[in-house]
């Protein structure tokens, strides 16, 4: 029987057949770190002896049926080969067994030797599990292969494949597999890269595609570039409102923007007699569109403001779309293309903010409130991305997103709609829409 696998490309096959025993790879998200360690497990316990076992260790259970079924299909083709799916093993004619485990709970591996092991997504995975690997392939001197994402420099393995990639061991090889190496293996798309980059913050690009840890603590800002964005209130014309409510002890903030980006306006007020703030919101925004939080007690204001006529696009916050609104900011911020004075509310809460591993992910932790940081995060969400949804006058459902305009003609509509808006009477009457 001839079994015929997709040869890696040069940079992974370097990492998965170094010929040391233990061979340790930083690498980027989406390079094929799991199909090449497989294709290697397969061929190790393919043409190894029989009756042997091979471990594939991965954090959690999900993780390892993941790459139990990525196993599966590349073994499609393949005649005689008996794929358990309720233990997660995958067995060869030769009787050799690969076992899918999580290493959640390192105990779990204990009893059995292994005679090759891969640990994927090692930064996530506790060092105990480490250790207990090791205990596993003493007798049998196997080989082991570990891959993962960077997360921060003081993950266990991160230090690890530091120590090993400063001072060369004869038993221990390291590698770094950049976004920029599965671009030229053609296994990644250059533009795509490229768009990630200037989407995401610089830190989190770099974690995820380049293999460069953060530091952790920092400011996930950049304190420099807060200073940047510093500048006195704008004079012109707000063009955007980002309002963060407030849910029972914090502040409700809002944050005018101008056309460029510039806060023009803070208004923060305490408490929460609805009535009273729907009232101070409606004085505030005018006839200005406005982004506004409706996450729980929010969406009766939305709604309050959205049937007297008020240009509101509703903004909830998941939790996925709480990091990408801050993701955006941090770019923002980063752009220098916000501006707000110095000594503002919103100045002292950027500063406040910092870098946080969770579960092994990069997140955000603040030492302060950060409604201010919010309100200016939905305002320039909607400069950035909803402008356009309030700039046709013919465009009365503001959350249809099929109302939004092409780009180019976004584009267009924008400069005359800003020339309008600059010319516009401030005091026109809000008309208001209403049921009897
Ligand atoms: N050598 C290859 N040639 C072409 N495509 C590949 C190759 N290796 C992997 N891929 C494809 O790239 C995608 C990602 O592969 P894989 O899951 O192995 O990467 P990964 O680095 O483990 O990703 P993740 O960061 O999600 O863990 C899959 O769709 C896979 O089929
Ligand atoms: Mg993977």
């Amino acid at each position: 029987m001839e079994i015929e696998f997709e040869r890696p490309y040069k940079k992974m096959y370097d990492f998965v057949f170094s010929n040391k025993r233990f061979s340790l790879c930083i690498g980027s998200s989406q390079t094929g770190k799991t199909t090449g360690c497989l294709t290697w497990l397969f061929m190790l316990a393919l043409a190894g002896e029989k009756n042997k076992n091979y471990l594939w260790a991965a954090p959690y259970y999900s993780q390892a049926k993941l790459a139990f079924v990525k196993g599966q299909n590349l073994l499609q083709n393949v005649p005689n080969i008996d794929f358990n799916q309720t233990n997660l093993t995958i067995r060869f004619p030769n009787k050799s067994t690969i076992h899918f485990k999580s290493v959640e709970n390192p105990n779990s591996i204990y009893g059995n030797t292994f005679h090759g092991v891969v640990i994927d997504e090692a930064t996530r995975t506790r060092e105990e599990a480490w250790s207990a690997i090791n205990t596993r392939i003493v007798k049998t001197k196997a080989p082991l292969r570990a891959i993962s994402n960077a997360t921060t420099s003081s993950n266990w393995f991160y230090r690890k494949w530091l120590h090993y990639s400063n001072s060369p061991d004869p038993d221990v090889d390291t590698h770094k597999i950049t976004a920029y190496d599965a671009i030229e293996a053609g296994i990644l798309d250059r533009e795509e890269i490229e768009r990630q980059k200037r989407d995401l913050p610089k830190e989190i690009f770099e974690m995820e595609y380049l293999g460069i840890p953060s530091a952790g603590g920092d400011n996930p800002f950049g304190e420099e570039h807060i200073k940047a964005c510093l500048k006195p209130f704008s004079t012109q014309k707000t063009l955007i409102w980002g309002v963060d409510l407030a849910k029972s002890v914090d502040w409700t903030v809002m944050i005018g923007l101008d056309y460029q980006g510039n806060t023009t306006k803070i208004e923060r007020f305490n408490g929460t007699d609805w009535p009273n703030i729907i009232e101070k919101i409606k004085n505030t925004i005018g006839k200005c569109p406005a982004i506004m939080d409706n996450t729980g007690v929010g969406s009766p204001v939305v709604d309050s403001l959205l049937s007297h006529g008020y240009k509101i696009h509703p903004f909830q916050f998941t939790a996925s779309s709480k990091p990408d609104l801050i993701n955006n900011l941090i770019v923002s911020v980063q752009n220098h293309s916000l501006s707000f004075p110095e000594d503002s509310i919103v100045h002292n809460e950027l500063l406040s903010y910092a870098w946080e591993i969770k579960n092994g992910r990069l997140s955000y932790t603040t030492y302060s409130t950060d409604d201010a940081v919010m309100a200016l995060a939905l305002a320039n969400w909607g400069l950035k991305y909803k402008i356009g949804n309030f700039l046709d006058p013919g465009v009365v459902d503001v959350q249809k997103e099929t109302s939004i305009p092409t780009p180019e003609k976004l584009e267009e509509l924008k400069e005359e709609r800003i020339r309008q808006w600059m010319n516009e009477d401030e005091d026109d009457e809000i008309v208001t829409v209403k049921f009897k």
